[in-house]
């Protein structure tokens, strides 16, 4: 049933996803540097997860890898992502790392990988800009091993605070160009049935949260 649903909004037009796949083709050659304040947020929220390296691990929404450097070399990383020039980046990045990834191009909604196939799955920087976030949290749980675990590195206003100041100042722009400042983790994370198994601020005066979720009612 949830997959007819999927499949039925990506048969829809979406405007959002549209204005990703451009906006992103257009940051590719430059997303580096635009992510460059959210590298240390990034390093500390992985050093925190601690992945090893017998963990199998998904980069959704990959973009140019960034995480790459962070992550156990011995670690199979597969890193998928809608926007070819991004995939291109995130390859080179492996090359120049001298380590093996797969690399994909595709759709978070839908994912081309089967069943209990990873243990660590990360949506860096990309629940908050993904046009319906709750589609790629169910196709998240499906791949996901049993015991498997999710790391939200996010930009989400943290639970049971209003939105701060800089929060609503830089929104009207911050819509446009990044996504929506304003937003909240729990309630996509309540549609999707997953839960919270610790969370902190990860920088830039809190503006930045790390999450790491797993499905609800799974105890491993
Ligand atoms: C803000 S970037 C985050 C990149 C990377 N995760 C990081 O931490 O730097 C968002 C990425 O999501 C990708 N994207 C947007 N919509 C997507 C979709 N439906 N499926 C897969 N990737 C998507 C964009 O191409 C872009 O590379």
């Amino acid at each position: 049933m949830h997959l007819c649903k999927t499949v039925d909004r990506l048969n829809e037009p979406d405007v959002e996803d549209w204005w990703n796949r451009v906006r992103y083709r257009g940051y590719a050659p430059v997303y580096d540097w635009l992510a460059w304040p959210m590298e240390r947020g990034r390093r500390r929220t992985i050093e925190w997860l601690a992945p090893t390296p017998k963990e199998r691990i998904l980069l959704v929404g990959c973009g140019t890898g960034a995480d790459l450097p962070y992550l156990p070399r011995a670690a199979p990383v597969t890193m998928i992502d809608a926007v070819p020039a991004m995939v291109r980046r995130a390859s080179a990045r492996a090359v120049q790392l001298g380590r093996s990834a797969d690399v994909h191009v595709g759709d978070a909604r839908a994912l081309p990988f089967g069943a209990d196939t990873y243990d660590l799955v990360l949506l860096h920087l990309f629940l908050s800009v993904v046009s319906d976030p709750v589609a790629v949290l169910h196709e998240t749980a499906r791949v996901l091993a049993a015991d498997g675990r999710v790391s939200i590195y996010d930009k989400f206003v943290p639970e049971g605070e209003a939105p701060s100041r800089i929060r609503r100042a830089l929104n009207p722009v911050a819509r446009v160009l990044v996504s929506d400042f304003t937003r909240r983790l729990e309630p996509l994370l309540a549609e999707a049935h997953f839960e919270k198994v610790a969370h902190r601020r990860a920088g830039l005066w809190g503006l930045y949260t790390a999450t790491i979720a797993r499905p609800a009612g799974d105890t491993g």
